[in-house]
C-alpha cells in the first residue's frame, strides 16, 4: 500500500510493459497506488503509449475502469464505432464494455483509476511470468490473449473498420468540457463526469475547477479516503498533523480517512475527484434547491455542514 500523501510521477511502485508483444517500442505502464476498500477503488496506474500500440479487443466481467488522457491522443474503439481522446479527456468503460484502444499520437498517456479490477496485480504477476518464461510466452499455444482471464475477456480478433464518430457520441467518452451535471458557485465550479449509477455505487468521478486562492477543507471526521488528481494549476496542501507540501501538474493527493487538511487554490487549478465516496451529487443537488428555494439558507455555515452531514458528503466548499 502507497502511504506517500503527495505523489508524483516519478513516484511509481513498479514499472512494467503494458503491451509485450516482443516490438519496441514498448508501452510503459507505471503502478502508484493499489486498490483498497470494499470495492476494491482507487488503483491508479499510468500508461504511456507510443504511435501504433494497441490494447487488444476486449471487456471486463467485472471491475470499472476510469482513464484520463493526461497528453498526446488516442482512439477509443467499441461497438464498431471509434472517437478520439485528447487530454483532459475521461474514459470510463463499465464491465461488459467491448473496448480497444489505439495510441494515435507519441506520449500518448492513458491515466487510469480502476474500481474492483486489481489489474496492476495481474501485470505484476505476468510480468513475473514473462521473466521466468520468456522462450514460450510469445507462443501462440500459450494463448495469453484468448479466453477468460483476470475476470476480462479477450477476443482473439482485432474489432474490425469502425465509423468515426465525434467523442461526444461514445457513451464511454466524456470529453474535458462534458458535464453529466454542473454546479457554480463563487471561485469554483463542479463537473459531474461520472454517476453514483455507473459505478454500482461505490463512488463518482468530479471535475473541479478552482479559482486562484479558493480553499477545500475537512476535518479529522472525514470517513473516506480522498484522492485528487492536479490535472492544471498547482494546490498547497496542509494536513492538521503538520505536513504540508505544495502539488503540481500531474502530481496526485491521496489522504488517508480521518485526518483532516485543506487544499488551497495558489492559481488558477483544475482538480479531477476520480474516488469520490461521499455522496456529491445529492448534496449539490440539495444546495440547488437551497439557491433556488431558500437562499438565506445557503449562507448559514452550520446549516451547510447539516445538509453535508445529511449526504455523507464531508469537504467544506470555501463559498459554502
Ligand atoms: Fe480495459
Amino acid at each position: 500500500m502507497h502511504t506517500k500523501l503527495h505523489i508524483t510521477p516519478e513516484d511509481d511502485l513498479a514499472d512494467i510493459d503494458e503491451i509485450p508483444d516482443g516490438s519496441e517500442p514498448r508501452s510503459r505502464c507505471r503502478y502508484f497506488i493499489e486498490p483498497y476498500g470494499q470495492y476494491g477503488i482507487n488503483e491508479v496506474c499510468e500508461a504511456n503509449y507510443y504511435v501504433g500500440n494497441r490494447v487488444p479487443y476486449h471487456e471486463h466481467l467485472s471491475g470499472f475502469e476510469t482513464f484520463l488522457v493526461d497528453g498526446g491522443a488516442l482512439e477509443v474503439l467499441t461497438l464498431s464505432r471509434k472517437a478520439v481522446a485528447r487530454k483532459g479527456d475521461i474514459v470510463h468503460i463499465t464491465p461488459f464494455t467491448p473496448h480497444s484502444i489505439h495510441s494515435i499520437e507519441d506520449n500518448s498517456i492513458w491515466r487510469a483509476f480502476h474500481q474492483g479490477l486489481w489489474l496492476t496485480k495481474f501485470m505484476i504477476e505476468e510480468r513475473d511470468l514473462r521473466d521466468r518464461h520468456w522462450d514460450t510466452f510469445f507462443d501462440p499455444e500459450f494463448k495469453r490473449d484468448t479466453g477468460e482471464r483476470n475476470g476480462s475477456k479477450w477476443f482473439d480478433y482485432a474489432l474490425p473498420e469502425c465509423e468515426d464518430v465525434a467523442p461526444d457520441k461514445l457513451p464511454c467518452l466524456r470529453p474535458y468540457d462534458f458535464a453529466l451535471a454542473e454546479y457554480s458557485f463563487e471561485g469554483i465550479t463542479l463537473r459531474l463526469k461520472v454517476g453514483r449509477w455507473e459505478t454500482l455505487g461505490a463512488k463518482e468521478v468530479w471535475q473541479l475547477f478552482l479559482s486562484g486562492g479558493y480553499k477545500l477543507s475537512w476535518e479529522k471526521t472525514h470517513p473516506y479516503s480522498l484522492l485528487y488528481d492536479v490535472f492544471s494549476g498547482s494546490v498547497r496542501v496542509t494536513l492538521e498533523n503538520g505536513e504540508t507540501f505544495i502539488a503540481n501538474a500531474r502530481d496526485l493527493i491521496h489522504i488517508p480517512k480521518f485526518l483532516g487538511g485543506e487544499i488551497e487554490a495558489l492559481e488558477d487549478t483544475v482538480l479531477l475527484d476520480p474516488g469520490c465516496q461521499g455522496y456529491l451529487t445529492r448534496f449539490m443537488d440539495e444546495v440547488n434547491h437551497l439557491k433556488q428555494k431558500e437562499p438565506a439558507k445557503l449562507r448559514d455555515r452550520e446549516h451547510i455542514r447539516a445538509v453535508m452531514r445529511k449526504n455523507d458528503y464531508n469537504v467544506l466548499f470555501g463559498s459554502l
